[in-house]
């Protein structure tokens, strides 16, 4: 069992959550987004808003969800000012927009320029449905942004319409396109295989995926269906995942992971569009959980700050934000959310809950 293993390594070497790490030197300094166990986060997960012009059946119900009223979304400025304290002051390297579907939000292309003048400059991506990708793209290069990771779940138009309960297809594979035209890349793809309904394209997809010079990652599903109908016996395991890709021989790859949930492995015979070789990751988020190694901390788009993706308690930045609380007292609320952070997810606990807020809002 992986969780909180490596956590448990580090608490000792790393000591108290509050430490101050000096990043520059002696003048610049930073406090860190620690955990009880050791963890840091440098990761950010923006969700900017809850909507979303798809309505996958293993996210929400046919007739979508009660969306977040307007009022109680944080405005463009609000959101600008969260990321800047915690790339400003709590270490955070890297910032993911997400939904819902993030290209939703007006005031995406602003909201990732105003990340991009960040010293020092996170990483910025975007982790995007791929609707409307093909008219933004360039003007989100342009911003700044670095990457994004596109969802596509399968090959087949019609299957995508039962999928996604939407007919865009075409609009998907064009957004893909123009992300790498626009030299966001690498360009990824998220898929989630299902049992019964598209478990039969693992090959196809990854053969789709090389020939284009996409990167892809099937990740496990998991608990945080609106509707609350996950079932472990109905999710592809990575085991499975990876039997099905037999005929590519993949090759265990010998880049550490880091604190990336992807394993990766190298496929033989094909290299990406930087001419690296080829690879293809799998996210076993619920059979090989990574929690130990999570580095990440997500802002939703409401303001709450949840320290996991199965939290079941968040910490409300946005009242702070409101009342006029200064940026100090803003960071400082923001280490105590994560200090609260539990070791792992426990989805296998006999206990485990499943969050009250569906990954539409929470964001991946
Ligand atoms: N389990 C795993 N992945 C999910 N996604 C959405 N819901 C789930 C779930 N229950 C994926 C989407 C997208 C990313 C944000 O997360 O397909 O790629
Ligand atoms: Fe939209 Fe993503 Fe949910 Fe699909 S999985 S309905 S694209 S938020």
């Amino acid at each position: 069992m992986r969780v909180g293993t490596a956590a448990w390594e580090r608490i000792d070497s790393i000591g108290e959550c509050f430490e101050e790490i000096s990043r520059t030197g002696p003048v610049a300094s930073v406090t860190v987004l620690a955990d009880r166990f050791g963890r840091i986060a440098t990761d950010l997960r923006v969700s900017l808003t809850d909507r979303c012009n798809l309505r996958c059946t293993y996210c929400m119900p046919a007739e979508g969800l009660a969306w977040m009223p307007q009022p109680q979304q944080l405005t463009d400025d609000e959101v600008n000012r969260l990321v800047r304290i915690a790339v400003e002051q709590l270490g955070v390297t890297e910032v993911r927009f997400t939904g819902g579907e993030p290209l939703i939000r007006r005031g995406l292309v602003g909201i990732v320029a105003a990340a991009a003048r960040l010293d020092p400059r996170p990483q910025l991506s975007v982790t995007t449905n791929g609707i409307g990708l093909d008219r933004v793209a360039g003007a989100l290069k342009e911003a700044g942004l670095n990457r994004v990771n596109v969802s596509l779940d399968t090959l087949d138009p019609a299957r995508f319409h039962t999928l996604t309960r939407r007919d865009r297809h075409a609009d998907v594979l064009a957004g893909l396109r123009a992300a790498a035209d626009a030299g966001l890349t690498p360009v990824k793809i998220n898929t989630v295989l299902m049992r019964g309904v598209n478990d039969d394209e693992a090959a196809a997809l990854l053969q789709f995926a090389l020939d284009h010079g996409y990167q892809l990652r099937f990740i496990e599903q998991m608990p945080l269906d609106a509707q609350h109908q996950w079932t472990r016996a109905e999710m592809v395991t990575a085991d499975e995942i990876l039997a099905a890709l037999k005929p590519f021989d993949l090759r265990p790859d010998n880049v550490s992971r880091g604190t990336a949930p992807a394993e990766t492995w190298l496929i033989p015979h094909h290299v990406d569009a930087a001419g690296e070789p080829a690879r293809v990751g799998v996210i076993a988020s619920v059979t090989r959980p990574f929690c130990g190694d999570c580095d990440r901390t997500r802002l939703t788009a409401d303001g709450q700050i949840r320290n996991c993706l199965f939290a079941t308690d968040e910490s409300d930045l946005r009242k702070l934000l409101r009342d006029g609380a200064p940026d100090n007292e803003i960071a400082d609320a923001w280490q105590v959310a994560m200090r609260g952070k539990r070791a792992g997810h426990g989805i296998d606990d006999p206990t485990f809950l499943q969050p009250a807020r569906p990954m539409s809002a929470i964001g991946g």
